[in-house]
């Protein structure tokens, strides 16, 4: 028994707070370990971890970089994360090594939308602040101007970015009525824009036209915090701007000034820099933004399904198959 035990596969899991299925899966051809505790692993004791493992499930709070490719050994086949984001993956390192990635695209992608609606809602109608009012004595009366926010109807939307999650809020804005759906991508889309009746605009454009804008690109380098203050200077006093894709999109300093000074009415940010955002921070004042804890693809059966997907994809590769998604170098 012990023979056969080690001639499974060894698998390192940073998140045992995953759901329990994946793992399930996992267990049935490999050798599953996983870290203690329900948290982010401790960077020395991935390191210490991974030696001599096959393949490595990890989350987006890991940094897999050459140093935990080192640890690793040569033996390391592959590495899934549960996120379709995998910005925190040296890729280009894992390819010079001949090391698989998978990720998990798609399944997230109506709850990620769902809930860019949802933030996008509650920063434009206001309702944090005033649920606060409800319980802290500030709602007097009905009153006529009171809590009004900026409607989306008649407004010009804009998405910066137009991959499937940019597509899926798109699809849930038009009911609101729009006056004008756009996205901004280095190259159009004709075929996906005809579906919502989008038009596609240039960075200059978006900004300086659009009452909101909504942040749905990945993280890569030509991203990298091009929402900056000459951005945030371009946009209309109004502008009320979401951002459900990652933190470092953003030069928060400049946002937070924007909001401050009202240079744009609101934010509504389910992503930050860092995470979690620290309880002093000055976007925390403030009552024109709404900030979440990374909550986009938090709905349950998604999440389970993202723990299958990643335990799939390992599978996949440990076999030398097609991993269900994996990304292409
Ligand atoms: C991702 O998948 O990249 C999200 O940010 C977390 O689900």
């Amino acid at each position: 028994n012990i023979a056969r035990m080690s001639s499974k596969p060894s698998v390192y899991v940073t998140r045992p707070d995953v759901d329990e299925s994946g793992l399930d899966l996992l267990r049935e051809s490999c050798n599953v370990t996983t870290w203690s505790k329900a948290s982010a692993i401790p960077r020395e004791d991935l390191l210490r971890e991974i030696k001599g493992k096959e393949a490595l499930f990890c989350a987006l709070t890991d940094r897999i970089d050459a140093a935990v490719l080192d640890a690793a050994g040569d033996q390391l086949k592959c590495i899934a994360t549960i996120s379709v984001g995998y910005e925190h993956i040296d890729v280009h390192e894992c390819k010079r090594r001949g090391i698989r990635v998978g990720y998990t695209p798609d399944v997230l992608t109506d709850a990620t939308a769902e809930l860019t609606l949802a933030l996008l809602l509650a920063t434009n109608r206001r309702l944090f602040e005033a649920n606060r009012e409800v319980y802290n004595g500030g709602w007097k009366s009905w009153s006529p101007m009171w809590m009004c926010g900026k409607g989306l109807k008649n407004s010009r939307v804009a998405l910066y970015g137009f991959g499937r999650i940019g597509q899926e809020i798109a699809a849930r804005i038009v009911p609101f009525k729009p006056s004008q759906i756009t996205y901004t991508t280095r190259s159009p889309k004709p075929e996906e824009a005809a579906k919502v009746n989008a038009k596609h605009v240039g960075f200059d454009e978006m900004l300086s036209l659009s009452d909101f804008i909504i942040v749905c690109c990945a993280l890569t380098p030509e991203t990298k915090e091009v929402f900056n203050s000459s951005a945030f200077e371009k946009m209309k006093p109004h502008c009320i701007f979401i951002n459900t894709a990652r933190g470092g999109v953003v030069d928060q300093k400049a946002l937070t000034e924007a909001l401050i000074s009202k240079r744009i009415m609101a934010a509504g940010l389910d992503v930050t820099t860092p995470e979690p955002l620290p309880l002093n921070d000055p976007l925390l004042k403030l009552d024109n933004v709404v900030v979440l804890p990374h909550i986009g693809s938090a709905d349950i059966e998604t999440r389970k399904e993202m723990s299958r997907i990643t335990a799939r994809n390992i599978i996949a590769a440990l076999k030398g198959c097609e991993m269900e998604s994996e990304v292409n170098f």
